[in-house]
């Protein structure tokens, strides 16, 4: 596609977007949470059930080999999408959540003992916190966190010396924050983690669909994302893990697909990615998963990223100008997207009305048909240092338009109205 996408014509791909909620049209500004599924995504999984549903790996039947060369294609695809060294540093996961506890049981548990150290940062997802507390729980390894600097949620680079110590063994950081729309420095925090040896995992849940991804440029260890984040299927998601870690960790679960030879007493497990894929995988899952890496690719995630932060730029400056409103995250947009060593703010906007709980402008905003997420957002410990009990969060996509910002904007100020009666 050019330079520059006609962007009209993109949305027309997005069959569910063409309709109305609650007698008005919708306005889908929950991406964060999840995106919707263009055709060409829904195509590629009714043909796969269609012509070449079979197990994959097992079969010598044709069915079979069509469904394995799909499953590895998308393998490879993946592969490309964030320019890992090759397609075995793919592991095929349900999501970032489980290729963040794979990390974390089978990395950690080899790795980590009692008073070594695990840094994150002070906005992670639960589901990059959780699972480190559970491995610490069960090694003795204590947490660390990288402070944010208040409502602006920018990382506090001033305290990363003090707190890269040799004791930790693993930074794990969010590229970009889902309730702050922070875009971390991930290649700066991953580069001063490498230089004291230390490992790293990039959650990359809300960057891999919105802006160009590269393992090798952020010189991350790990990076774990979701397919229904950009536009692919939910219960499928990539962890990436550069080889030699890979090849060194134990499996995460034991059975089908994931051995070469098994008696009663031992078994010998497949090299990695496969012996982290345990029993029958998602397959249309990674089928659907391509055809959305290709369909994004064809767009550009420049193109996108540069299109999420003009909508979210629109969104920040209207709703700064009301009075009676708290916005979170960075005050100004990261364009372009950079080198991973620059922050700024991503396609999210975080916000509190006065005196109106989020639930509140959230439940009103969908009686306006639009779909805004209210609540603490999977990150309670960042809600509770703030000083707030949750949020209401816009998050746009590329399918989204400056006319759904303006009606927004306008659904805002009616609900600042209505509670101010
Ligand atoms: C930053 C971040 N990390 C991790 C996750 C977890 O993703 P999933 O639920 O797809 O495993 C999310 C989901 O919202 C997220 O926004």
């Amino acid at each position: 596609m050019s330079d520059s996408p006609n962007w009209s014509a993109l949305r027309k791909d997005f069959p569910i977007l063409d309709q109305q909620v609650h007698g008005q049209p919708l306005i889908y500004f929950d991406n964060a949470a999840t995106s919707q599924k263009p055709r060409a995504v829904i195509d590629a999984l009714v043909h796969y059930y269609e012509h070449d549903n079979a197990n994959v790996h097992r079969g010598i039947h044709e069915l079979s080999n069509r469904a394995t060369t799909a499953y590895e294609a998308a393998r490879a695809r993946a592969a490309k999408f964030i320019n890992a060294r090759s397609a075995d540093e793919i592991v095929f996961t349900r999501g970032t959540t489980e290729g963040i506890n794979l990390v974390a049981n089978s990395w950690g548990t080899k790795n980590l003992k009692s008073g070594d150290v695990i840094l994150l940062t002070e906005m992670e997802h639960h589901s990059n916190l959780v699972p480190w507390q559970l491995l610490a729980q069960r090694t003795g390894a204590k947490l660390a966190y990288l402070p944010v600097n208040g409502d602006e949620a920018l990382l506090d680079m001033s305290k990363l010396d003090s707190l890269l110590t040799r004791q930790v063994k693993i930074f794990a950081m969010v590229h970009i924050s889902n309730s702050m729309g922070t875009v971390n420095p991930v290649a700066e925090l991953c580069e001063r983690a490498r230089k004291l040896g230390i490992t790293t995992l990039v959650d990359a849940a809300q960057s891999a669909g919105h802006m160009p991804v590269d393992v090798q440029a952020i010189g991350c260890d790990f990076l774990a994302f979701s397919g229904h984040k950009i536009c692919g299927p939910t219960g499928i998601g990539v962890l990436h893990g550069r080889q030699e870690l890979l090849d060194a960790m134990p499996p995460y679960q034991g059975g089908g697909e994931m051995i070469l030879t098994v008696e009663y007493h031992k078994t010998e497990f497949k090299k990695a990615p496969h012996r982290f894929e345990a029993g029958t995988p998602d397959i249309s899952g990674p089928i659907g998963l391509h055809a959305a890496m290709d369909y994004l690719d064809a767009i550009g995630r420049e193109n996108i990223f540069r299109h999420d932060q003009e909508l979210a730029t629109c969104a920040y400056e209207k709703l700064a100008a009301l009075k009676n409103i708290r916005l979170f995250g960075p005050h100004s947009p990261l364009t372009p997207p950079g080198r991973g060593t620059e922050s700024g703010r991503a396609g999210v906007v975080s916000f509190l009305l006065a005196d109106v709980h989020a639930h509140d402008v959230v439940t009103l905003a969908d009686q306006a048909g639009v779909a805004l997420r209210g609540g603490h957002h999977c990150t309670q410990p960042l809600m509770r240092r703030l000083g707030v009990e949750s949020t209401a969060r816009a998050s746009f996509y590329f399918y989204n338009t400056k006319a759904e910002v303006d009606r927004f904007v306008e659904v805002v100020k009616e609900i600042q109205k209505f509670f101010a009666q």
